[in-house]
């Protein structure tokens, strides 16, 4: 890692520690933790979870302090934050890192991540967090496209109005789901996968009904969280994280989201019965997604 960015690493740790108190909230199956998810992780034992499925911050394009302070009627808006794309980078750098040591070896690494805007430019942050990420040791597996039914964007209508080559720019329509996967040194020794009794693969059996279809190839459509189904700006569909723990992790392993927003991931979890930890930086979110789990463990309780 170049210099800079180490200084900027060890300025932040010492910053993140000094400020940041962690609380955890618990429910039946698992616990949320409110808080910096590099300080919460720090806390958390050396091998110890299977999967973690994310989305990351865009912290350049959305302020969520504000937008949890526009949520609870104290601003009309929110403004978008001044952060360089180094030191974004190295916010994730060192966080990925951290989950790298809290997982087992073997155990996957999910993010759902697109290109994203920067001071007026696309930025092809996708393909630079591949390498930031084999950078520090993770071995990249799958890129999965969730291409959603409808665009949020209105690109397309340019070449509407200038009909003309170089005018082309289509709707996105498309994020990655990148999988990456903690190197085992001794894969049949220490990766956990080889290590699954005869009966817990039974009682994990996939059902192959669906997996004829969509499920085989690696584009996966399905549709986007409407923002009156969540007060999230930026929540992904339960199916999505729901796919992915199918396919990643057994019944009663532990799913971490390192940036859990709304819970989507944690609730996924909660119903296909894996143990799950969340953590994200704002209450209100925390409270949001401890209400949804706790909704399904009652519903769940009346079918037992
Ligand atoms: C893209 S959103 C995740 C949305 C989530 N996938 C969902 O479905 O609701 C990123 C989240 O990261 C949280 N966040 C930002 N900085 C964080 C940090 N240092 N530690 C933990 N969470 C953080 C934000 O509050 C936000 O909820």
């Amino acid at each position: 890692m170049p210099a800079l960015a180490q200084e900027h690493l060890k300025k932040e740790s010492a910053q993140t520690a000094e400020l940041i108190e962690i609380k955890e909230f618990k429910a039946k199956n698992g616990s949320i933790f409110l808080g910096d998810c590099l300080k919460t992780m720090q806390q958390l034992p050396e091998n110890s979870i299977t999967l973690a499925f994310t989305s990351p911050p865009y912290l350049n394009a959305i302020n969520y302090e504000e937008h949890v302070e526009k949520l609870q009627g104290k601003k009309e808006r929110w403004e978008r934050k001044e952060v360089s794309y180094s030191e974004y980078r190295d916010f994730l750098v060192y966080r990925f890192k951290e989950l790298l040591r809290i997982t087992k070896p073997g155990g996957y690494n999910v993010v759902n991540i697109a290109p994203v805007g920067w001071n007026g430019t696309r930025v092809a942050l996708p393909f630079h967090f591949v390498s930031w990420m084999e950078s520090i040791g993770w071995k990249f597996c799958e890129d999965i496209i969730w291409e959603k039914p409808v665009a949020k964007d209105r690109r397309s209508g340019v070449l509407l109005q200038h009909p003309y080559p170089g005018y082309y720019y289509p709707s996105l329509v498309s994020e990655y789901v990148f999988v990456f996967q903690k190197p085992a040194e001794k894969e049949k020794t220490e990766n956990i996968y080889w290590h699954r009794s005869k009966e817990e693969k039974e009682r994990n059996r996939i059902d192959l009904k669906d997996y004829q279809g969509e499920m085989s190839k690696n584009v996966w459509k399905i549709r986007q969280v409407a923002p009156q189904e969540t007060i999230h700006p930026c929540a992904f569909p339960v199916e999505l994280a729901s796919r992915i723990i199918k396919f990643y992790s057994y019944k009663d392993d532990v799913v971490v989201d390192i940036f859990a927003g709304s819970g989507q991931t944690l609730l996924a979890a909660e119903m296909q019965g894996r143990k799950f930890i969340g953590m994200d930086t704002q209450k209100e979110y925390v409270d949001y997604a401890l209400e949804k789990i706790k909704k399904v463990e009652g519903q769940k309780k009346l079918t037992d």
